[in-house]
């Protein structure tokens, strides 16, 4: 049982408060959890408690701490829970709005992240394993998906598309696979560096060099690929694309590329001819969240070539990823656990996904910290794919360090796509 709950305001990568939360227990095992924060957050999001004001430009969160001291901690040490399934439970009544905007969802979700450590200490399991018993899902050591170029609401260049990835669908190891990201990235380095005058960095660690077209970050992509040893294609190494087309719609159906307007119908076929031109295994948020036309348009075109994910699309929810398979809007569903605001929730989205065929890819926030809860999560539910942002910078690579430690104690889990 839970003695004591304690939480604390600390800084994200961005430089933004978060939250923080640890639990201790009657054995003195002391559970520690943070949430992270989106920059393009989805509108069906659980919403994130922020205090306003002038302190941090308004976006400190020590009433998400207060909340978490004065009415989740007596909630949580006065009442024992069997499951990580009653305890959130409990934290959703006790929130009482449908979206945890009363208590925070960046509150309720570093206690649930915290709660379910507690719950694979006591069963004297590492954590990947306790997930992997309670889902009935066999482990996976998931493909990772490197951000290396960021656009969009990510960087301050005129890239309209937000991410850029590159998967080692190939590799025989997560440490393979990690290392052949990390290759890559330091030849793009060199690329950029030789091109471009200058070529700072995106939220997610990936490189935010001056251009603004996909063709040349694509183009960027396969000579780094290339560059630094491997051969480009969607069975080796492939590209992954999250365009998030709500940062560049301009609604009903229109959006807008590099300055030029396009109806459906137009970004459809620019898709078709990205994917016709590039190894591209992975396309997410093509379309706009609210744009149910424009999602079935692209999957009558591409579901049969490409995975379609969708992100902010279902914000991680069941009931919407559920929708999403009988309307045929993808094949794949995001997976971000403060979209939704518990674990066990986080759980049922991804049952949901994988019960109508769709696949599922694990993801960190922009706005991340050295927490590894989600390599953990990618492992134990056996998704076989996660995006943590470049293979650079430490809150981006405790999520890859924390996989391959998992493989290095586990060498007999499998890796790659599920
Ligand atoms: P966010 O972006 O964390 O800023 O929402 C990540 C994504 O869109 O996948
Ligand atoms: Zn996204």
């Amino acid at each position: 049982t839970i003695s004591t709950v304690t939480a604390e305001q600390i800084l994200d990568s961005r430089g933004n408060p978060t939250v923080r939360v640890s639990l201790r227990l009657d054995d003195g095992f002391e559970a520690v959890a943070s949430a992270p924060a989106g920059a393009s957050t989805g509108a069906f999001e659980a919403v994130e408690l922020r205090d306003g004001g002038s302190a941090y430009g308004g976006l400190g969160v020590q009433g998400a701490v207060t909340a978490v001291r004065t009415e989740i901690g007596p909630l949580l040490t006065h009442h024992s829970y069997n499951t990580i399934s009653d305890l959130d439970r409990a934290l959703r009544d006790l929130d009482g709005t449908p979206n945890l905007a009363r208590l925070g969802a960046n509150a309720v979700v570093a206690v649930s992240i915290a709660a379910t450590r507690a719950f694979a200490h006591r069963a004297e399991l590492p954590l990947h394993r306790w997930l992997s018993l309670v889902t009935g899902s066999a482990e996976r050591m998931p493909v990772p998906h490197f951000n290396v170029l960021n656009g969009g609401a990510h960087a301050a260049n005129a890239l309209d598309f937000q991410e850029f990835m590159i998967a080692p669908v190939q590799a025989a190891t997560e440490a393979e696979a990690v290392q052949t990201g990390a290759e890559i990235y330091h030849a793009l380095a060199r690329l950029i560096r030789e091109k471009y005058a200058a070529a700072g960095l995106g939220d997610e660690g990936g490189f935010a060099p001056p251009i603004d077209s996909a063709e040349e970050a694509l183009d960027l992509l396969v000579a780094a690929i290339t560059d630094a040893g491997y051969t480009p294609g969607v069975d080796s190494i492939a590209i992954a694309m999250d365009p998030a087309a709500n940062g560049f719609s301009l609604g009903g159906g229109r959006y807008r590329l590099a300055g030029r307007e396009l109806a459906r119908d137009e970004l459809v076929d620019y898709y078709e001819n990205l994917v016709d031109s590039y190894p591209i295994r992975s396309i997410e948020d093509g379309f706009a969240e609210d744009d149910h036309e424009g999602w079935i348009a692209l999957s009558e075109r591409l579901a049969d070539r490409i995975q379609l994910v969708g992100d902010d699309l279902y914000v991680t929810d069941a009931a919407r990823i559920l929708d999403g398979a009988h309307e045929h809007y993808s094949t794949a569903a995001l997976i971000k656990p403060n979209q939704i605001g518990t674990v066990s929730q986080t759980l049922d989205a991804i049952a949901a996904a994988r019960s109508n065929g769709m696949a599922c890819m694990v993801s960190h926030r922009s706005g991340e910290t050295e927490d590894t809860f989600i390599a953990d999560l990618a492992v134990g539910t056996g998704a076989g794919q996660i995006k943590s942002g470049a293979p650079a910078r430490g809150e981006r690579v405790a999520k890859y360090n924390r996989l391959t430690q998992i493989e290095a104690q586990n060498p007999t889990i499998p890796y790659g796509l599920a």
